[in-house]
């Protein structure tokens, strides 16, 4: 090669260098393969205090208030790199931009990752989790996360503030419709479920997004089911009901978890060393980063643990907080607090390595704009599949609650009338927490009722959610008479239920139940057909219609999802994840409750109870009706004895004893019946959800192995105790036949 040429391909050389090292600092030059954390080394010693800082910090922009406080002038703390990381920053078009300045404008050029409250879909919006639940599917769990994070991740998002595994057992809390419900074991499988499908084939695919456990931890046991409020209980009871579940988002690899507003044994969990180190870190493994909920470092100072703010970036620094979500704690303190030795350099150091590292994993040096791309965006966001996976996984969440006279399904040539306040709505049907979604996207139950009933369809709304007015009460009653089968829409607004959101009162609110109640006196078959995002109070509901379908918030559509069922195209198989009170008196009142010294005998005064009302819910957990019937037969086991390292095999034959086809979810239940510390008078420890043709009779299997009856023991070890066990199995956890077997 001549001289010229030569110079020419040093030249070329050196641009290329150059351009790599202005596009990405960190890019692997050929050949000179480095390990991410080598890179991550790289960068972090060429990075000064402030810009470390600027990594640990979150902010959300204006785009979406979902806490006290917004931020004006992200764009220059992008700017001057005092942030690392955005939030309610969703679309190709602004995460482009926000990025552009992050990666042209920065000395470091260290690329943002942009969050989102992704929780049940980003645009194509899936019925809420704990509707999600109730169709005890973990496929479609999966399914319904990995289409958010498709669509998510189409709109320049790399990280979803969600699951949420908080188990609750007051549906006075609002935020049991962001859950699982009250049980541990059901909880932990839509844990995993939920993780394996917001992330994927792994970080940097362009399919999925990180999924943020939350919120850490016991976040939903406040007292009297007011959000925020305290939260005190053993660390036995935390460890057998609550931990588990953000233990299996973590072992199924989320990438970040979220700290909890509230205080647990009177450290808030913003500042809690012993959870977010001893048990997060050293007993779990977890390697990824904590970020705070918004603005929980500032509220330290009023759970009254700091005097200020400033010790309360200290005290979350030193317990374990990586990323400081809009409480510009870290940006305005952690400088001064590192001089004056109350935080280290190494904990500055950890923490932003847990940030950097997985920027690298998404790939964003590389490529930060490997999100950012318009066709993609314009081809995933609502598209046909995805409206159609999201019509099948609402299907699947209605629960049928009852089911007289054979009302349900209806007729399509019937004379229907179709009243209430949420019959033709659709901005509610997205629920709470629906990221980019609209009601504009949404069919409602009458839309789908139309698009489907070939018979006269009469709407009347009858009332309002809130309110007295009864005014629309004869109108309704007119048409109720006039109609061969009445269907009435009812429940809460979608802002009744979420954060913020507790009540004292969780009946039907204003004149519903009233205007049930007028529309029975018909004679009419009236079937009621519930919207709301937590358990109801609705005992005169129970009497007065003569089916109920749990609708819960659907999502996008909900309206072709509900016809479906309504019509019996398909047989409803959902099953309660949280019990219905019979009333709010009864709270919190779930399956797993113990035995107590006087277990409840109706032949005896002195026993545990009340004097006005059942110990029992009105609808249990793990309840719903099908419209066919299923019977089982008694259990059976290969060995009634057996040692640790063995399993039993618990049989059941299921029969669907009825004229259709249908889905049950058939439930294992055990109870420990001497433990060295009180055991569950029952627990969830296995499930199986089957199809089964009218007459089809199908024999199903569950292993229990002795890891399956362990326990937090009196010694606060983990493991089993020896001896007898009531294995039970059933359709509902209140319906179950039993079988004793016993560990050596
Ligand atoms: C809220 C919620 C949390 C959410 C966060 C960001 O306060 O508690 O679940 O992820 O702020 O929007």
């Amino acid at each position: 090669m001549n001289l010229r040429n030569k110079a020419l391909s040093a030249t070329l050389l050196l641009l290329g260098l150059a351009g790599c090292i202005t596009f990405s600092a960190y890019k692997t030059p050929k050949g000179a393969e480095k390990t991410i954390d080598q890179r991550v080394d790289s960068l972090l010693a060429k990075m000064t205090l402030q810009e470390k800082i600027g990594q640990m910090t979150l902010y959300t922009t204006d785009w979406g208030a979902t806490g006290p406080t917004i931020r004006e002038g992200y764009t220059n703390d992008i700017r001057s790199g005092a942030c690392g990381a955005l939030f309610n920053s969703h679309t190709v078009e602004f995460t482009r931009e926000l990025q552009r300045v992050a990666v042209e404008e920065t000395r470091l050029k260290i690329p943002l990752i942009f969050g989102y409250d992704v929780i049940h879909g980003y645009k194509t919006i899936f019925p809420i989790p704990l509707g999600e639940a109730a169709a005890w599917d973990l496929a479609a769990a999966e399914q319904s996360a990995h289409i958010a994070a498709v669509e998510a991740a189409a709109s320049g998002l790399h990280w979803t503030f969600a699951p949420m595994v908080d188990i609750c057992r007051d549906p006075r809390w609002g935020r049991v419709m962001e859950g699982a419900g009250e049980d541990t074991y059901l909880g932990c499988r839509l844990a995993e479920a939920r993780v394996r499908g917001f992330q994927g084939k792994g970080l940097g695919n362009t399919d999925a997004v990180m999924a943020c456990v939350k919120h850490y931890a016991a976040y939903g046991a406040p007292m009297g089911g007011r959000d925020y409020n305290t939260v005190e209980m053993s660390d036995r009871y935390f460890r057998e009901f609550y931990l588990p579940p953000y233990a299996a988002a973590i072992k199924a690899g989320a990438a970040t978890v979220m700290t909890s507003f509230n205080d647990f044994d009177g450290v808030p969990a913003t500042g809690n060393k012993y959870l977010l180190n001893d048990i997060l870190r050293d007993e779990l493994g977890f390697k990824g980063f904590v970020v705070t909920d918004y603005t929980s470092i500032n509220e330290m100072t009023s759970h009254g643990v700091v005097a200020n703010e400033k010790e309360a970036g200290e005290l979350a620094l030193n317990a374990g907080v990586d990323m400081d979500m809009q409480g510009a704690v870290y940006q305005r303190f952690t400088a001064e607090s590192l001089k004056e030795g109350k935080v280290s350099q190494k904990e500055i150091d950890t923490a932003v390595r847990r940030i950097l590292r997985i920027k690298f994993e998404l790939g964003l040096f590389e490529d930060p704009y490997k999100f950012c791309n318009a066709a993609r965006e314009k081809r995933e966001l609502l598209s046909k599949p995805h409206r159609e996976a999201a019509r099948d996984i609402a299907r699947k969440s209605v629960v049928l609650l009852k089911n007289e006279r054979e009302a349900l399904p209806l007729s399509k040539d019937a004379k229907l009338a179709v009243i209430g306040p949420l019959a033709d709505n659709t901005s509610d049907l997205i629920g709470p927490w629906s990221a980019a979604g609209s009601g504009d996207d949404c069919v409602s139950l009458l839309a789908g009722l139309k698009a489907q009933h070939k018979g006269k369809i009469n709407y009347v709304k009858g009332c309002d959610v809130e309110g007295d007015d009864r005014s629309g009460f004869t109108a309704a009653f007119s048409a109720a008479q006039a109609a061969d089968v009445v269907v009435v829409v009812v429940g809460e607004r979608a802002t009744m239920s979420g954060e913020a959101t507790s009540k004292v009162d969780i009946g039907l609110p204003g004149v519903q139940s009233l205007l049930i109640e007028k529309l029975a006196a018909t004679g009419k078959p009236v079937i009621v057909v519930l919207m709301n995002g937590r358990p109801l109070v609705i005992p005169e509901v129970d009497k007065n219609a003569t089916a109920i379908l749990e609708a819960w918030w659907l999502g996008t559509e909900t309206g072709n999802a509900l016809a479906d069922v309504l019509y019996g195209s398909y047989n409803p198989s959902g099953k309660l994840p949280m019990s219905f009170p019979r009333s709010v008196g009864q709270i919190p009142v779930f399956y797993n409750e113990k035995s107590t010294g006087r277990p409840f005998d109706p032949n005896s005064k002195w026993t545990s109870k009340y004097i006005d009302s059942p110990n029992t819910p009105l609808y249990p957990f793990g309840y719903g009706l099908s419209f066919t019937t299923f019977q089982y037969g008694a259990p059976t086991v290969h060995k009634t004895r057996f040692r640790k390292r063995e399993i039993v095999k618990v049989q059941v034959a299921v029969t669907n004893t009825g004229k259709v086809a249908g889905e049950e979810v058939v439930q294992l239940y055990v109870r420990d019946l001497v433990g060295s510390v009180t055991r569950p008078v029952k627990e969830l420890k296995g499930f199986q959800k089957v199809m089964l043709q009218a007459g089809e009779t199908r024999t199903l299997v569950f292993e229990l192995g002795e890891e399956d009856l362990r326990f937090y023991r009196f010694d606060s070890t983990f493991g089993s105790e020896p001896g007898e066990f009531d294995v039970m199995v059933g359709g509902s956890s209140d319906e179950v036949q039993h079988i004793r077997i016993s560990l050596d």
